[in-house]
Formats: structure tokens, sequence, C-alpha cells
């Protein structure tokens, strides 16, 4: 069952039945959004979510019929936010990601751009990131953020996305690309891609799965802006497109009228 709606400014609404027919959907969008960067660029930009959503589409890539359709030798892998843990640590997105998907595909070892965000010090870090994301994308046009292909991004059942948490001081960034963000509630640091290179995508596709979801979902695309309490909302591409990939579970308090 996929129904497709256009959210008024929050972009493209498309519910799939259950997780599995999400991370499916979201197979097949990879692939296609690959294919159109290769034939436009020569080259495939993507930074991936963290979290347990995307693992089940990480997998359906790491195998066929999927995996021999990306072109992995022109594909270059950079992260939307890490934890301030090493890599080999279980919650390190970095860690989910290699084992769910690139320790089982041929993607060139210096085209996987990891956030260091086991570092001691963040700031140097987060720029030493952003000098990264410049180095894969360069030439660029000008000092604008680059515009990577395909952003994922997963939700928070408290509206954040990436590592963009509720009344923290990342929320207010307008010129750094990434950035340390320390988040009292979880009493964590992290790196975080900030609003002004997430909005800059080609394509950023929210993956949200569960019943969990279904308030904050609701709330950042029925309700009234609130960036700060929803930080999900700062989310709205300059020219890009912006598709919310969410299963039925994650939709169910969606007022239908109003999409
Ligand atoms: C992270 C993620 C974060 C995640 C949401 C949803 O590092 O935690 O980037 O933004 O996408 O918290 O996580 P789940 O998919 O586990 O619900």
């Amino acid at each position: 069952m996929q129904r497709e709606r256009t959210v008024e400014h929050a972009g493209e609404l498309v519910v799939q039945a259950d997780p599995v027919a999400l991370a499916q959907e979201a197979a097949e969008r990879f692939v296609r959004y690959a294919e159109e960067a290769v034939t436009r660029l020569g080259r495939f930009t993507a930074a991936l979510s963290g979290g347990s959503t995307p693992t089940r589409l990480y997998s359906l890539l790491a195998a066929e019929p999927y995996c021999s359709r990306l072109p992995w030798q022109k594909t270059h892998v950079f992260w939307g936010d890490e934890r301030a843990v090493p890599p080999t640590h279980l919650n390190s997105n970095f860690h989910t990601a290699h084992t769910t998907l690139l320790s089982h595909v041929p993607v060139p070892a210096d085209q996987i751009h990891r956030m260091q965000a086991e570092r001691a010090d963040l700031d140097v870090a987060a720029r030493d990131y952003e000098a990264e994301i410049a180095r894969a994308f360069a030439p660029l046009p000008s000092d604008e953020p680059p515009a990577f292909d395909l952003i994922l991004l997963g939700l928070g059942a408290d509206g954040h996305t990436a590592s963009l948490f509720p009344y923290t001081h990342a929320l207010q960034e307008t010129t750094r690309w990434v950035t340390p963000n320390y988040v009292p509630t979880l009493r964590t640091h992290r790196l975080t891609l900030t609003p002004p290179i997430l909005n800059r995508a080609e394509t950023i596709l929210f993956l949200v799965s569960g019943s969990d979801k279904a308030v904050a979902l609701q709330a950042i695309l029925q309700g009234p802006t609130d960036p700060e309490r929803l930080p999900a909302q700062l989310i709205r591409p300059v020219t890009g497109r912006l598709v919310w990939l969410v299963d039925k579970a994650a939709a169910s308090r969606l007022n239908e009228r109003t999409l």
C-alpha cells in the first residue's frame, strides 16, 4: 500500500504499509537517486543517518538485487551525525553502517568519510570534517555549502533529526556545515551536519517507522511551526526535494484532511 501526498511546504509524504515495505521503497529510491547523480555529475554523494530505522535499508543495499545496481566505485559515503564514541562502539553510526552495509560492498576506502566524533576536541573534529567534505566536493563553485545528492535522515520521538535536538545550540548555526552539539537530555556530545548544509541537498529522504514517532510526525507536518521544539521542521531544502517516507504506524496520527 503506498499513498503519496504533497504536504504543504513540508515536501512529499509517502506512506508504506510496514517497516519491510518502507525499507524496500527506500532501497528503490536510493538506487534511483544514485543513478540520477552519476548520470548528471559522474558521482553519487550520500550522507547516511544513524539510529536503528535505516539498518533494514542498509542490509537490503548490501544484497541483491540492489547491490549490483549501485555505482559503488563512484559513491562517496558521509554521515549526517555521529555519537562521541569510537568507530568500533555499538552506538557508533559508522559501526552500524559498516557492519550492515559498507563491509559488504566495494566502496573505495578513501570514499568513506567517517565523522571522527570520538576525538577529544570536537570543535577541531567538526572543522576537519568540513574540510573533508570540501575536498570531496572540490572544486566548489562558491563558498555556499556543497549539495549532497542524497541525505538520509531519521526522526526522534522528540522531534530531533540528525543530532539537532530540541533547544540545543546547533539549531542556531547559520554558517558552519558541521558542528559539535551537547545534548543535555542525553548528557552526551555529538557531531552533526547543520541546517545550512542539510538544506542544500538535492534530495532529503526521511525514514520514519513506528507508532512511537506518530505524535512527533503529526506535530512536525501538521502542527504550528516551532523548530526549537521540533528541529526536524528546520529541514526545508532550498531547491532540492524533501521526501517523508514513513510507515502506517508512524503516520497513524496524521489528519488525512489536511495532507
Ligand atoms: C542518531 C540519528 C538520529 C536518529 C533518530 C531516529 O545518531 O541517533 O542520527 O537522528 O535518526 O534518533 O533513530 P531510530 O531510527 O533509532 O528511531
